[in-house]
């Protein structure tokens, strides 16, 4: 039987739940859209009223919420009262990679998705319609399907019926709310008519019906696990050729113009960065690597997992090159950071190759000024395992003597320009490219230097002001 949507509840109120959910409801306004979390700290912040506090930064979201927040969209942690009113509930809470035991490493760690599952067969009532969000391993349909057929044997409710959807994400940070108003595809796998139909009628608000694909279940979650390992692939081999480039004086913008030109290639995800970050590219591709030795694919595992390696390798290449440039020492030298985010218009620092890139050069004994727009103090100091140094601290920061890596979060770039030996661009911000050089140059300690791992900043305009300049891929020596 079709069911008619009146009332959905989404389990995870994170960087996937909350845009999602906010778009859903906003082209569907007869539906009442549920977002339940365990972190209350979270949904506090998803209903407060100022619209720059909320958990996530994605342009547009603020007005989404705005518009329909408290109407027919909510936030709240009464997981159980939600999921009992619900016809239809996604699951999108997070599955990072197991951290211990077996798969340790490679798999994804599923005990939220379960937890989940067993929350929903407690206290879903009638017929519910699960859908997977979450990035999951190809086959967790089955065990989600199996905690709810128990449930159903169980329960002396003779109306408790669910059936069960994958229905991947395929948004990207900083355009979320852009790639869920207007995506690629929307992917439903499925092997129950009736429901994969109540699942396409509200996607069908807004997304025309071309763009609805509809696979079985096993399709549905390889494809997305398949997607982010060959986007990942595509940078990882740009960044390869970048090392090339500079070894040999060709330029990567041009090769990846000159590339990106053939149909075959197409231009997009070609640009060449410090390394892919992100919570799901590394997490999602090691995933397949598991799944591939787990079928005995060796080979298969051993290519994916090359991606990994490279990127990984890349990201050091690039503190190291830091390190060289500034006559093989860093040791007491005061560098700045430019950008924390994994990628620019994002508050999300997970994975982001300024976590390793910072490290080292901690390690090497570097006194680092961190400016990022978005990325708050407490986030930094968590992903880098090192507290900031007291303000006493920065006054003397120039101090030849210092030997032991510090850092400080800063606002304001001009200022903390002074006294720097060199600026590291890390993250895409938009503000990085309109920088006064010739001020900032006036304000660094000579010779001094500039990288640009993003490509971002003008050469031309660096040069003339007596700055070194280095650029990913760039072989030209200035
Ligand atoms: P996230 O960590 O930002 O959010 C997950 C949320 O789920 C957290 O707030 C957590 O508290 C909550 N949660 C966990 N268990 C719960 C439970 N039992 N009950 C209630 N709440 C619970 O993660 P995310 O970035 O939103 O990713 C979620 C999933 O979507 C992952 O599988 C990821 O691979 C996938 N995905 C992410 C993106 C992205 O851009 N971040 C894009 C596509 C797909
Ligand atoms: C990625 C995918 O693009 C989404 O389709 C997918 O839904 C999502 O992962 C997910 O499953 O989580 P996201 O990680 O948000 O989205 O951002 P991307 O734009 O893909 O960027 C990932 C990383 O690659 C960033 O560090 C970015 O700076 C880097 N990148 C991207 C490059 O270095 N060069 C490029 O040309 C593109």
């Amino acid at each position: 039987m079709i069911k008619n949507i009146k009332n959905i509840c989404c389990i995870g109120a994170g960087y996937v739940g909350g845009p999602t959910m906010a778009v859903i409801a906003k082209n569907c306004p007869e539906i009442i859209v549920n977002v339940v979390d365990v972190n209350k700290e979270r949904i506090n912040l998803w209903n407060s009223q100022c619209l720059d506090d909320l958990p996530i930064y994605e342009p547009g979201l603020d007005q989404i919420i705005k518009e329909c927040r408290n109407k027919n969209l909510f936030f709240s942690t009464n997981i159980e009262e939600n999921i009992a009113i619900a016809d239809m509930i996604f699951i999108s809470v997070n599955t990072p990679t197991k951290t211990h035991g077996v798969g340790a490493g490679q798999a994804s760690d599923l005990k939220w998705v379960e937890l989940c599952a067993r929350q929903v067969a407690k206290y879903s009532l009638g017929h519910t319609i699960v859908v997977e969000k979450s990035t999951l391993p190809v086959k967790t349909a089955e065990v989600i399907k199996k905690i709810l057929d128990a449930a159903q044997i169980d329960t002396e409710d003779k109306e408790l019926k669910f059936d069960v959807l994958s229905n991947p994400e395929f948004l990207s940070e900083g355009t979320a709310i852009k790639d869920l108003e207007n995506p690629d595809r929307v992917l439903i796998g499925g092997d129950n008519q009736d429901a994969i139909f109540s699942l396409n009628k509200i996607y069908s608000k807004w997304v025309s019906k071309n763009k609805i694909l509809h696979t079985n279940i096993w399709s549905s979650e390889l494809a997305k696990l398949t997607s982010n390992a060959f986007l990942a692939q595509r940078i990882c081999s740009i960044n390869a050729i970048s090392a090339l480039c500079e070894a040999t004086g060709a330029d990567v913008r041009e090769v990846s113009r000159a590339i990106g030109s053939d149909t075959r290639i197409g231009s997009k995800f070609l640009d060449s960065g410090p390394g892919f970050g992100g919570s799901c590219f590394k997490k999602d591709i090691l995933n397949l690597v598991y799944l591939s030795n787990y079928f005995g694919l060796n080979e298969v595992a051993n290519f994916w997992e090359g991606i990994v390696k490279l990127n990984n390798w890349h990201q050091h290449r690039i503190s190291q090159l830091v390190v060289k440039k500034l006559f093989g020492t860093v040791t007491g030298k005061k560098i700045l950071i430019l950008g924390f985010a994994f990628k620019a218009n994002t508050n999300d620092t997970r994975e982001s190759a300024a976590i390793n890139i910072c490290n080292d050069l901690l390690e090497e004994g570097a006194i680092l000024f961190i400016h990022d727009p978005k990325v708050e103090q407490k986030q930094i100091e968590k992903d880098l395992e090192k507290k900031e140094s007291s303000e006493m601290s920065k006054k003397s920061s120039q101090d030849e003597k210092k030997t032991n890596g510090e850092w400080f979060k800063v606002k304001d770039i001009a200022l903390a320009s002074k006294g720097a030996d060199a600026i590291v661009v890390l993250t895409e911000w938009e503000e990085y490219s309109k920088i006064n050089w010739e001020e900032l140059s006036k304000n660094m300690r000579k010779p001094s230097w500039v990288f640009d791992a993003r490509s971002i900043l003008p050469q031309s305009e660096i040069v003339k002001n007596n700055l070194n300049f280095w650029r990913i891929g760039d072989g030209t020596e200035y």
